[in-house]
């Protein structure tokens, strides 16, 4: 059984003291939430620690956006995995379009996170998705295989989450068809071998398309941005119907 992961990723949003007045009006509408999902919360770094407090004795989680593959070094501007279990850290984005795009990483490092992350106990939400002009060329699914065969290189997919992420999709309002989407995630299932993997959609999920989405056989989550900023709207996608 592959229980689901629902994880909202704040981005560049929040200081300290909105993250904690967010968790403040969040938590009270997700005490009713069946335990059959995961409910994650990926803050910047510098609120990790905020969150961490706030949350517990919740059932939500906590995620960093990104994690470097060593323990410690001179990288300035790093975050290493310890720095983040030390705060209750369970999950760690890596390969995001966004630093993919701002800060050119490569496959090669995205696959070192995913790795160094899986090595301490945290389990690395790994991004891949193609961009609108790769998707009109014919050429989604060989990017996204590219994109999952170098940056999963020697992980383990039971202790993993991957992000279909379409790039057109994230922030424009676009949504992928969830029936397309669903068509990805089962050849990205496919590509990885097993049938065990935890599979995310994410890209303009808001709380008007969720339900359907969660209904499709091979997406097993999603990786919210935008409108996991707001307690009500990130609370309704959290508690989708079945
Ligand atoms: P969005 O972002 O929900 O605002 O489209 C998704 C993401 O970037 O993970």
């Amino acid at each position: 059984m592959r229980k689901p992961v629902i994880a909202g990723n704040w981005k560049m949003h929040m200081t300290c003291a909105q993250a904690k007045q967010y968790i403040q009006a969040f938590l009270p509408l997700v005490n009713q939430t069946p335990n059959d999902r995961h409910l994650v919360i990926a803050p910047p770094f510098t609120a990790l620690s905020t969150l961490a407090e706030e949350l517990k004795g919740s059932l939500v989680e906590l995620s960093s956006q990104n994690v470097h593959w060593e323990d410690d070094g001179a990288y300035t501007a790093e975050i290493s995995p310890m720095m983040l279990t030390e705060f209750q850290t369970k999950y760690s984005i890596v390969g995001h379009s966004e630093p993919r795009k701002y800060f050119s990483e490569s496959d090669e490092q995205i696959n070192r996170r995913a790795r160094s992350a899986q090595a301490h106990e945290l389990i690395p939400i790994v991004c891949v998705g193609e961009t609108d002009e790769q998707r009109e060329r014919g050429e989604a699914e060989r990017v996204i295989r590219r994109q999952i065969e170098q940056g999963l290189e020697g992980t383990d997919p039971e202790k993993l989450v991957v992000a279909y992420e379409p790039i057109w999709a994230i922030g424009t309002g676009k949504t992928c068809e969830a029936e397309e989407a669903n068509r990805i995630c089962s050849l990205i299932r496919q590509w990885v071998g097993s049938s065990d993997l935890i599979i995310q959609y994410g890209g303009s999920v808001k709380s008007n398309n969720i339900d359907e989405i969660m209904s499709m056989s091979d997406i097993d989550g999603v990786l919210v941005g935008g409108a996991s900023l707001e307690p009500n709207s990130f609370a309704r996608i959290a508690n989708y119907q079945n």
